[in-house]
């Protein structure tokens, strides 16, 4: 398979320097997989919408999905089976004061849902914001069927009046803790837990200021602890920043967190938190001046290791419109709570009047440590709950609640990079690669309905694919993982999606499936397939750290195709990209084609114009991947290029066989010429006049994934031009046999190194066949 030496060296150049300018700053996904109803099971009831809240009951084997006005109870083998739902509407005096109180009654005056928890009891906690209104209930899934109990419980402080503001939510041991507006207005933030005795934040811009609220989370710190620590809860989110002295107004990522057993403050801090203490968080993208802003977490643990081995994977993207990339960070517990613990506190000086500098506080510290929680040495003092604490602790703490530091990711820098789609979930899964090492795989939802799977392999990023869930594109809004099914669960506003962590198959060849470096995959060489290690006793090829691809066994060479050309016609012999990391070239007669007014090279092919005899021979596209040790050349597709006449007996040419041993044969030719004549100009009248429809130029999906960096418009526009004055004297050359041409998996067999859910047309395409209208959404 390899090519000759000087091949190599001949295509190797380009691909390293484009390599070298995109491997720093992001990375583009190794696959583009289109929409197929295939990909996913999915759910979408007819007229509901804003599918954005899911509790996983493993223990019931239900998703429960919150929508608008409804909630449903679905298999959480398959989605697609709806077992049971529930209506939750808004009566017509609800929405007649929601209108009145200037609210759009058709979006923002209707119920969603927007907390759903289990409680200890098995039954479950609902919100929803009832046109402005929030309430809460209990529900229970019993007999098949769910049922609310219409307690009608005040949801303020807990859910949203705003169905477009952002929230977080959480409940631990039966508490909900709450993170939203508690007003309608939405001016006044709240982190709060809602138990006998509520406890929330102060209203202090100190405190939060502005805040888009983005995920909670519970860390069980007592655990094993020698100080006798208290449990915790982490909220993340980003708000104006106080502390910065600047013109405008700048926005900071912030996590913040509170002790469970807070009961607040006797005098000072009544009902209110005692243990609120924040920091700023940095996710370093390039050198961007301002900071990027947090948009979701999520907490990875080990269930074999201690908490503080836990990690919080979080997902950023810009402040300002200037700049189009998304990245992910990591940052360990153990550094949260280390700077929460020990980490100097910020506090404010008046520098003029009526104007605050946030500075570093160096005096004293009170003891107990202000922002603390109750622990041994606290108890030792006689201090047994918060509301022992002393004022002036609890006074500091009103006062200072961000510290100093800010909270560095792992390595300082981002795991991944990416530019053009904007991330808006994350999910992590560990998985066991065949080489007996564990792989912290990234799974991340875009506004552009698309799923990457990603893995930074010690320092380097690599998007292994990214898979388009929902067609049309609608930002993923929601992303839950089960260990139970080992299934990815993601809603967006029309519909709910169930997806596979891999869908190894789709590799059809050992390159490919070697080459993709997915954890989750190796090529078994006894029945020939790319399949899940999860599934395989045998030993799989795999090699997710270099992406080495020689153990394998050699592809089958290909079958060329032939294809015929009329002279001074076009001719377009395709080749489908199998994978964006590679480069296509093309031969022709063995020696490396040069691309010419005449011969141009296209995304996905090559295209013939004003065929001439010397345009015959055959015709080899190869395909040079290059992983971290080698190079990998496969052939894609190989033609055999001849002149066509009316007399070759080309079983592709639609004229009728002529007889060539009859004494009618001049009259025959002359009666065939006549008619090529005039259905020639039959077929440019009909052009002309727009009868026909004129090809379009196929817009590839992956070619619109690439096009800013590859200019691979570039080489489309001068392509859909040159078509059009060519088709009418192309026509006699439609082959009947390429019918199946915008099928998907018609290369299956015929190309070694298929590019698996690509639209990859079949090698047997010519320009006529770009005629076919490209249906996106049967692919
Ligand atoms: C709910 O879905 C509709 C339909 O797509 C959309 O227009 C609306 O913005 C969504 N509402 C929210 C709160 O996301
Ligand atoms: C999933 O459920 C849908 C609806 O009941 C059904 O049509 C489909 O065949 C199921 N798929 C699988 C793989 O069980
Ligand atoms: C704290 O608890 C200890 C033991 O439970 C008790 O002896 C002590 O009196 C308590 N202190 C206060 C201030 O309540
Ligand atoms: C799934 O995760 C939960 C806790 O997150 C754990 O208790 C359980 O053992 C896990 N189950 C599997 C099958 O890994």
């Amino acid at each position: 398979m390899h090519p000759p030496l000087f091949l190599s060296v001949f295509w190797l150049l380009p691909l390293a320097l484009t390599q070298e300018e995109v491997l720093p700053l992001d990375c583009v996904p190794r696959k583009f997989v289109p929409y197929h109803r295939d990909n996913a099971h999915m759910f979408h009831e007819e007229g509901v919408f804003n599918y954005s809240t899911m509790l996983l009951r493993e223990d019931l084997d239900l998703l429960v999905l919150g929508t608008r006005e409804a909630v449903y109870a679905l298999d959480l083998n398959n989605i697609s089976k709806k077992l049971a739902s529930v209506k939750w509407e808004v009566t017509q005096q609800q929405k007649a004061e929601c209108k009145n109180k200037g609210k759009d009654p058709e979006l923002e005056c209707k119920n969603y849902i927007r907390i759903l928890h289990k409680m200890e009891d098995n039954r479950m906690y609902v919100c929803g914001t009832n046109a402005f209104d929030p309430e809460c209930d209990y529900m229970s899934y019993a007999d098949g069927n769910l049922a609310l109990e219409n307690k009608g419980e005040d949801g303020k402080g807990k859910c949203p009046f705003d169905p477009f503001q952002r929230y977080a939510s959480i409940m631990v041991d039966n508490n909900l803790y709450s993170a939203t507006s508690m007003n309608f207005l939405g001016s006044e933030p709240v982190l709060m837990r809602s138990s006998p005795v509520s406890i929330r934040t102060e209203f202090k811009s100190s405190w939060l200021n502005e805040p888009s609220f983005v995920s909670m989370a519970q860390m069980p710190e007592s655990e094993k602890s020698a100080e006798g620590e208290d449990d915790k809860v982490y909220l993340f989110f980003s708000e104006t920043a106080v502390e910065c002295d600047c013109y405008n107004k700048l926005v900071v990522s912030r996590v913040a967190r509170v002790c469970k057993g807070d009961l607040g403050g006797q005098r000072t801090l009544q009902k209110k938190w005692t243990s609120f203490l924040k920091a700023r968080m940095d996710c370093p993208v390039l050198e961007s001046q301002l900071p990027y802003i947090i948009q979701d977490t999520y907490r990875w643990c080990d269930p074999q290791q201690h908490w503080k081995n836990c990690l919080f994977y979080a997902i950023f993207t810009p402040q300002s419109d200037t700049s189009d990339l998304s990245a992910v960070c990591a940052y360990q517990v153990s550094e949260i709570s280390r700077v929460f613990a020990e980490g100097k506190y910020k506090t404010p000086v008046p520098v003029e009047t009526s104007f605050v500098k946030w500075v570093m506080y160096s005096g004293d510290v009170p003891v107990p440590r202000p922002g603390a929680c109750i622990n041994n040495e606290a108890r030792k003092a006689g201090i047994n709950q918060t509301l022992d604490l002393p004022d002036r602790t609890l006074q500091f703490i009103k006062d200072k609640p961000l510290m100093d530091q800010a909270i560095q990711p792992i390595g300082k820098k981002p795991l991944l990079v990416r530019r053009g789609a904007t991330f808006t979930r994350i999910i992590v899964n560990q998985v066991q690669a065949a080489d007996g090492r564990k792989y912290n795989v990234m799974f991340i939802g875009t506004e552009q309905g698309t799923m990457l799977k990603a893995v930074n392999y010690e320092g380097e990023m690599f998007i292994i694919e990214e898979i388009k869930l929902f067609q049309p594109p609608e930002p993923i809004k929601i992303l839950k993982f089960s260990n139970v099914t080992g299934q990815l669960y993601a809603g967006s506003d029309y519909g709910a999606a169930q997806i596979p962590l891999a869908s190894c198959e789709r590799s059809l060849s050992c390159l490919d499936c070697v080459l993709a470096r997915d954890p989750y995959c190796g090529w078994d060489k006894v029945v020939g397939r790319c399949i899940q290690l999860s599934n395989s006793q045998r030993e799989l090829i795999q090699s997710v750290k270099g992406g080495d691809a020689s153990l394998c066994p050699n592809a089958d060479p290909v079958k060329p195709v032939n294809q015929s050309i009329w002279p001074g016609g076009n001719l377009k012999l395709s080749c489908p990209l199998p994978s964006n990391l590679a480069k296509t070239s093309w031969e022709q007669d063995n020696r490396p084609l040069n691309p010419s007014a005449r011969l141009q090279l296209l995304q996905d092919g090559l295209l013939i114009l004003n065929a001439s005899g010397s345009d015959v021979g055959q015709y080899r596209c190869l395909s040079v991947e290059r992983s971290k040790t080698d190079e990998y050349t496969t052939t894609v597709a190989e033609y055999q290029v001849r002149i066509a006449s009316a007399g070759s007996g080309d079983g592709q040419i639609l004229f009728p066989q002529a007889q060539t041993d009859g004494p009618t044969v001049a009259g025959l030719q002359a009666i065939v010429g006549l008619l090529v004549v005039s259905l020639l100009f039959l077929l440019a009248w009909n052009f002309y006049k727009g009868h026909l429809p004129l090809p379009c130029g196929k817009k590839n999906s992956k070619q619109s994934q690439e096009s800013h960096e590859e200019g691979g418009l570039n080489s489309t526009v001068p392509y859909q031009e040159a078509q059009r004055p060519a088709l009418a004297e192309d026509k006699p050359l439609v082959s009947g046999r390429d019918d199946g041409s915008s099928n998907n998996n018609h290369t299956r067999g015929e190309a070694p190194f298929s590019a698996a859910g690509e639209e990859s047309d079949a090698p047997i395409v010519n320009l006529s066949s770009l005629q076919y209208i490209d249906d996106e959404s049967e692919i």
